[in-house]
């Protein structure tokens, strides 16, 4: 029996090296767009854990496949689903209703809702991943803008950190200029303003264009840009201004949504004078599985007619099975208690390695589990000293550390995710 195991495991070992081997020498055959470390290929998960069997090494996970796997790693609740769901039904396209569709449909609404998010959320647009959500919010609110005033209101508003995908309307209400000029002509008329103004100078910029602006998109917590919560005050005076004008607003939640911040959504922290026209939500709604959701109300839904809009794969039954799981476990008040919890405990930490390295140390940010430390330089030393010791860390914007573990991380490995990077910050400075 024992020599039998041992025989398995070392059959095992054997093919991952070979799979593994073949991993490494086929990178050669994809375009190149990402810079990623060459002594690491992820060969499986578990929960907050990822292995590297092919270097035979573990990592705590502080990232969550970019605050995707909400639920952890190969979660064995979504195997299951997954596993029964393809056996019933993966695809039947948008031309049919499917239940999962109109369930989870459904459960959006009701449980954004319920849970103190957009109070008037009607309908949905089920599609494949973020920058499809944010594409669609584009387009409906363009369509509301057009239909209701004319096409010279069309405009859009975006700000200064944003970052909202990478298709070209996305693209377009994206910040960073390193991603957007090298396509050339984009979606025209978009402004892009600095949510640190004074507010009456954003509200005044709103107001005197309003006739060529149909939408303003914003994320409640800038993500890529490096984890700035934006202050409750400014969104209700943005929204004031935009309702006053009939500008639809666009709450960004694919990094911060979905219990993120220790709320359903981040705007659930929001009063209803606050609450978007529309929302969209991606990465933790699948748990990995790639399926997002754009969230209108009426007024939205009153402009748009058959035909304006489309996809082949979104709203599969597939993925939309995942979705009402990950809906149901999140929507839950003690889920959401515990992940403002272990938020207390990271940002005790964090404050107490800040306040051990005043010199390097900027900042420690964020809500719920979407948090930032912002160094004086770039942490891309202490992100790499942190993967040598076994953990797993990215960064947002030019100079913060971003920590979006799973929400469902043990005490136990936030403690000793943190016990890393407190030691590669020191051995970095040392
Ligand atoms: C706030 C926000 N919007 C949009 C996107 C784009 O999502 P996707 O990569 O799924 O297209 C991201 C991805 O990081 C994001 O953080």
């Amino acid at each position: 029996m024992l020599q039998s195991n041992t025989l398995k495991r070392c059959f095992s070992s054997t093919a991952i090296k070979r799979v593994g081997q073949e991993i490494f020498n086929d990178t050669k055959f994809q375009v190149t767009t990402y810079n990623r470390p060459n002594d690491l290929c992820i060969t499986r998960g578990a929960n907050d854990v990822l292995y590297d069997d092919v270097n035979g090494k573990q990592y705590i996970d502080f990232t969550a496949g970019i605050a995707v796997t909400a639920l952890g790693h190969s979660n064995p609740e979504v195997a299951d689903i997954l596993n029964t769901q393809s056996r019933k039904l993966v695809h039947s396209s948008n031309l049919y209703y499917s239940p999962e569709c109109l369930e989870l449909s459904e459960k959006l609404v009701d449980k954004t809702k319920a849970f103190s998010g957009q109070f008037d959320a009607s309908r949905v647009f089920l599609c494949n991943s973020g920058t499809e959500a944010n594409e669609a919010a584009l387009k409906f609110a363009k369509k509301h803008g057009i239909k209701k005033h004319g096409s010279k209101k069309q405009g859009i508003v975006a700000f200064q950190n944003s970052f909202h995908g990478r298709t070209m309307g996305a693209l377009s209400v994206t910040w960073n200029a390193k991603y957007r000029t090298p396509f050339g002509d984009l979606v025209p008329n978009v402004s892009f303003l600095n949510i640190n103004d004074e507010l009456t100078k954003l509200q005044s910029f709103i107001h005197s264009n309003h006739e060529q602006i149909a939408g303003l998109i914003v994320e409640p917590v800038q993500g890529e840009g490096g984890i700035f919560p934006v202050p409750a005050e400014t969104l209700i005076g943005l929204s004031q201004v935009c309702k006053a004008n009939d500008v639809a607003v666009i709450y960004d939640e694919i990094q911060c949504g979905i219990g993120r911040t220790g709320k359903l959504w981040a705007h659930s922290y929001l009063p209803k004078e606050a609450h978007p026209d529309i929302f969209t939500a991606a990465k933790a709604l699948g748990n990995g599985f790639p399926i997002a959701a754009t969230i209108v109300n009426e007024k939205v839904n009153n402009t748009l007619q058959v035909g304006d809009h489309g996809t082949t794969y979104g709203g599969n039954p597939l993925g939309c099975a995942v979705g009402k799981h990950v809906i149901d476990t999140i929507a839950n008040e003690q889920f959401l208690a515990q992940v403002s919890a272990k938020s207390e405990i990271f940002m005790d930490r964090l404050q107490k390695i800040k306040a051990k390295h005043p010199e390097h140390i900027n900042d420690v940010r964020g809500l719920g589990l979407m948090i930032g430390c912002e160094f004086k330089e770039s942490p891309a030393a202490i992100v790499a000293k942190c993967r040598e010791m076994g953990l797993l860390v990215i960064t947002a914007g030019k100079t913060t550390a971003r920590f979006v573990p799973p929400l469902t991380i043990t005490e136990e490995n936030i403690h000793k995710g943190l016990d890393i990077f407190e030691k590669a910050v020191a051995e970095v400075y040392a």
